[in-house]
């Protein structure tokens, strides 16, 4: 049996067609959501989750109407700024991963003031992946190292695949568990370097319908994996 994942992602998907199920508009399956990872959130962390990985909005994203991406962006900024005291209360420490560019000036604030006030917390690490793309990032974290290298800070010799995390967004363990809901079987580009030998969890449950129990149902199956990271069992 395997011990609790130290690091958990989920890719929270879903919320439209919530929604839609219920004839409502999808900005409502959205706002579920965002109740929805509070409650998974404090769950992970009372559970001694160390590091929760979460996909909130994509690069891709932005090809969504305008209406929504606005929705989704006041939905942000709502949860940053009114949680905040929550969040400190829970000793959660709230960091981003995404690129700024061409996010909203008062989301990149909201998002900013959220980090400083929550870069003292130690029991939880919430990573909400933001305008992020998991090949953006591999290659933002390539062009980090080439200027690095081209500077004479750093050598060669330094890059690794464990040194390479150091320039990712965030400094993170590898995931151990990745979580999808909304029944879709596939990554969406998802934190494509830190995946490697994630085990993976697929939920038909639309995110909003995803609840304690059923991460609970994630964490059965995660510790009845038998991880063997390209060797072969000896028994
Ligand atoms: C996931 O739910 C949330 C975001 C991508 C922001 P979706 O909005 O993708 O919901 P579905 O997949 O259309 O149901
Ligand atoms: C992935 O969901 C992005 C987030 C959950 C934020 P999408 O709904 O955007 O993914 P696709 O388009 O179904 O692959
Ligand atoms: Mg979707």
């Amino acid at each position: 049996m395997n011990k609790n994942p130290t690091h958990i992602a989920i890719i929270m998907d879903g919320n439209g067609r919530w929604a839609k199920k219920r004839g409502l508009k999808r900005s409502e399956g959205h706002k579920e959501g965002g109740k929805t990872l509070e409650r998974l959130a404090l769950h992970a962390k009372n559970l001694g989750i160390k590091y929760l990985s979460v996909f909130a909005f994509s690069t891709d994203n932005f090809k969504r109407s305008e209406e929504e991406v606005n929705y989704l962006m006041d939905l942000l900024i709502y949860y940053f700024n009114h949680k905040l005291d929550t969040i400190c209360k829970d000793n959660i420490k709230v960091v981003f991963s995404g690129r700024k560019e061409n996010l909203r000036e008062d989301v990149i604030k909201a998002m900013e003031n959220i980090t400083k006030k929550t870069k003292d917390n130690n029991k939880c690490l919430l990573n909400i992946c933001l305008n992020y793309g998991g090949r953006e990032e591999i290659v933002d974290a390539s062009l980090k190292i080439i200027e690095k290298l081209h500077n004479g800070l750093i050598k060669k010799e330094d890059i690794n695949k464990n040194t390479f995390y150091h320039y990712l967004y965030q400094d993170l363990p590898p995931i151990d568990l990745l979580i999808r809901t909304g029944g879709e079987k596939r990554l969406s580009n998802f934190m494509l370097y830190q995946m490697d030998y994630a085990e993976i969890y697929f939920s038909d449950l639309y995110f909003p319908d995803f609840w304690e129990k059923d991460l609970d149902a994630a964490l059965t199956f995660y510790k009845s994996r038998e991880r063997k990271f390209g060797s072969v069992k000896t028994d």
